[in-house]
């Protein structure tokens, strides 16, 4: 099963994906992750991602779409796996969709995580990520026991570059501009669902399972 997950920045794409991908045994397929690792170990691709990331603006495609195919061609991914930050425009949807193509694959389930604007921004500023695991967790809903400790594997916790205000405007504006057109092209192909994502984790969680198992 091939199921991605659109969401604006902070729409929960990230928190749901690491538990659905527990529940489904779905891999997990991050870009913006993909983008982190690569910054973090100074790759060619790294360092020419690393600029845009910093501003909050849309890695070229060039770069983009080559990263992620080449991600899903990986065994673990074979049986499936779910999108979380791809596609975020519709050239990157076309390439997905060619590419699954070629191997005789579609995607089955494109869901829409929707939360209002002000939520977003309230998350975002109060998100802390463990560089180790990738857990994530906000600093009133959802606190580490120990204060920056992840409870998982005990590292450290940071907050991202790109979590700063003027860098969360940007990143919002930039995603706005290009969702409607990529729901489009799912709702046309009869894959979207839209959820509303401003609900407790759990029920937003709950209500993604239930729509990945009629899928
Ligand atoms: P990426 O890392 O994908 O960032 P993003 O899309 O901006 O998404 P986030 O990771 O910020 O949010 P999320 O929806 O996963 O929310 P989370 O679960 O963490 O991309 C980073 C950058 O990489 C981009 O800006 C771009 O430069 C580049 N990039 C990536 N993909 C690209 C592509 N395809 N093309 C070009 N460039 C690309 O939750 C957020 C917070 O909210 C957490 O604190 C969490 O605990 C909390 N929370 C979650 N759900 C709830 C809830 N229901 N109630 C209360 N709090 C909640």
């Amino acid at each position: 099963m091939y199921v991605i997950l659109l969401g604006l920045p902070g729409a929960g794409k990230g928190t749901q994906a690491a538990h659905l991908t527990k529940t489904t045994g779905l891999a997990h397929v991050t870009t913006g992750e993909l983008f982190r690792e690569n910054i973090r170990l100074g790759s060619e691709l790294g360092k020419k991602a690393q600029p845009y990331v910093e501003q909050g603006l849309l890695v070229p495609d060039e770069l983009t779409i080559g990263m992620l195919l080449e991600r899903i061609s990986q065994p673990d991914c074979a049986a499936g796996c779910m999108l979380d930050g791809f596609p975020r425009n519709l050239d990157q949807a076309r390439a997905l969709d060619e590419a699954l193509a070629r191997g005789g694959r579609t995607i089955d389930r494109a869901v829409y995580i929707k939360v209002p604007t002000d939520e977003l921004v309230r998350r975002l500023a109060g998100r802390w990520n463990c560089p180790k695991c990738g857990a994530v967790y906000h600093e009133r809903d959802r606190p580490p026991k120990s204060p920056g400790i992840c409870d998982n594997c005990g590292a450290e916790l940071y907050q991202r570059e790109d979590d700063r205000s003027e860098v969360v405007r940007t990143r919002l504006e930039v995603n706005l501009a290009q969702v409607e057109p990529l729901l489009e092209h799912y709702r046309q192909k009869g894959k979207l669902v839209e959820i509303e994502g401003a609900g407790e984790v759990d029920a937003v969680g709950e209500e993604l399972t239930a729509i990945l198992a009629s899928s």
